[in-house]
């Protein structure tokens, strides 16, 4: 029913104790075409049933073979720790393939200072970010802020440091650790204060301009923005990614005209095939799709991954106020069927 492509695993590469790369062979006939930051949605047993789960591409557009995701172990997790420890060379996935916006296009005559954020595993979209700015924009520099607990805990510790050796002048890396066991360049949490802290101390690259970037856990990200606001970074230099959601999503019963009295026949176009199901009142799109049996593409339910993403073609839909999308992509009549309650009696709904 999902239009899902089968990826032959061709190697698994250990990174730290919990976490591994996994390197992907591109199919000949229907290979994935993805921008640097960009993730892969996966689609995978879980949840019950069928389920997505988004992992970053830590490969580069047109430097790596393979297309490689990096994965860290949660705890109690269900998907990341299958792929951590039960995956080996030969294994296949299947992926709905890279979404996101969260993207980097590197342009060969720019000059540009890129400060990039990252703490535990959202190194692996900054890594391809940074890598495509190294080898694809001559012109520009890069300067790396990594929090970690320690050093063990470093993902691509030893490839950071072949593309210092390989870029002296272009590359920085400052490392961040919050338990040291060994010198670094800053000990304790990525803070505010240490964002203030650690801009002072970038090198004053003579660049055009400066951007960020910023992927990690929800406390760094709000602190990497409460310390760039602070240093008077305009919110148009920023681009951030998270992991999960910033704040618990507001409740269906706060949600203005989200509590239709009577329910709603969705007619979806789900990859091409003709599908119906009911709304009942107070229950999203995704919700009631699950529960008739459909499988459409969904990751984060929470508003932030885009993965759910569909186009309204007929009827009205309520989204919760934070969500993903811009006001242009709302205007060209997406919406995300995770946090989407319908407010017409009939809709009428594709996915591509
Ligand atoms: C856009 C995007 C990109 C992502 N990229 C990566 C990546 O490059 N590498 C990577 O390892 N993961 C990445 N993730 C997270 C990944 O999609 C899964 O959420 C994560 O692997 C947990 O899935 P699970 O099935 O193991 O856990 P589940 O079984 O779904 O959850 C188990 C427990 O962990 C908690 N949990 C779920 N997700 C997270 C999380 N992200 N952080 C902390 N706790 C969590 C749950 O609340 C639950 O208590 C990304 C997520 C998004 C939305
Ligand atoms: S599932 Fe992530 S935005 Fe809907």
């Amino acid at each position: 029913m999902s239009k899902s492509t089968t990826l032959k695993v061709a190697s698994v590469e250990r990174e730290t104790d919990d976490a591994v790369t996994i390197h992907l062979k591109q199919p000949l006939l229907r290979r994935i075409q993805y921008a640097a930051g960009q993730y892969l949605t996966l689609e995978v047993d879980a949840d019950g049933g069928k389920g997505c789960r988004a992992y970053s591409i830590s490969s580069t557009p047109g430097l790596d073979k393979t297309l490689s995701i990096t994965v860290k172990r949660i705890a109690g997790g269900q998907v990341s720790n299958r792929l951590v420890q039960g995956l080996s060379a030969g294994d296949s996935l299947r992926t709905l393939g890279a979404h996101g916006r969260f993207v980097f296009s590197p342009q060969a005559g720019e000059r540009r200072h890129l400060v990039l954020f990252a703490a535990g595993s959202g190194i692996t979209p900054i890594f391809s970010i940074l890598k495509s700015a190294l080898h694809f924009e001559p012109g520009s520099r890069v300067s790396l802020v990594y929090g970690n607990r320690n050093t063990d805990s470093v993902i691509f510790r030893d490839k950071l440091e072949r593309l210092q050796a390989m870029f002296p002048e272009r590359l920085r890396v400052l490392h961040v650790l919050s338990r040291p066991d060994a010198p670094c360049d800053h000990s304790g949490r990525l803070t505010r204060e240490r964002v203030v802290e650690v801009l002072a101390a970038l090198p004053t690259w003579d660049a055009g301009r400066t951007e960020f970037y910023a992927c990690g856990p929800g406390g760094m990200m709000e602190e990497v923005t409460a310390g760039l606001a602070a240093c008077g970074v305009p919110a148009s230099a920023i681009h951030m990614e998270s992991f999960s959601p910033p704040k618990p999503a507001a409740a269906p019963a706060a949600i203005p005209g989200a509590q239709s009295a009577t329910s709603t026949r969705v007619h979806l176009d789900l990859h091409g095939e003709p599908v119906e199901f009911t709304v009942a009142p107070g229950q999203t799109l995704l919700e009631a799709a699950l529960a008739s049996g459909l499988q459409p593409p969904f990751s984060c339910r929470s508003g932030f991954c885009t993965a759910c993403m569909c186009t309204r073609l007929s009827g009205e839909i309520r989204m919760r106020e934070e969500h993903g999308l811009s006001a242009a992509e709302v205007k060209q009549g997406h919406a995300l069927m995770c946090i989407g309650y319908p407010i017409s009696e009939e809709l009428r709904l594709r996915i591509e």
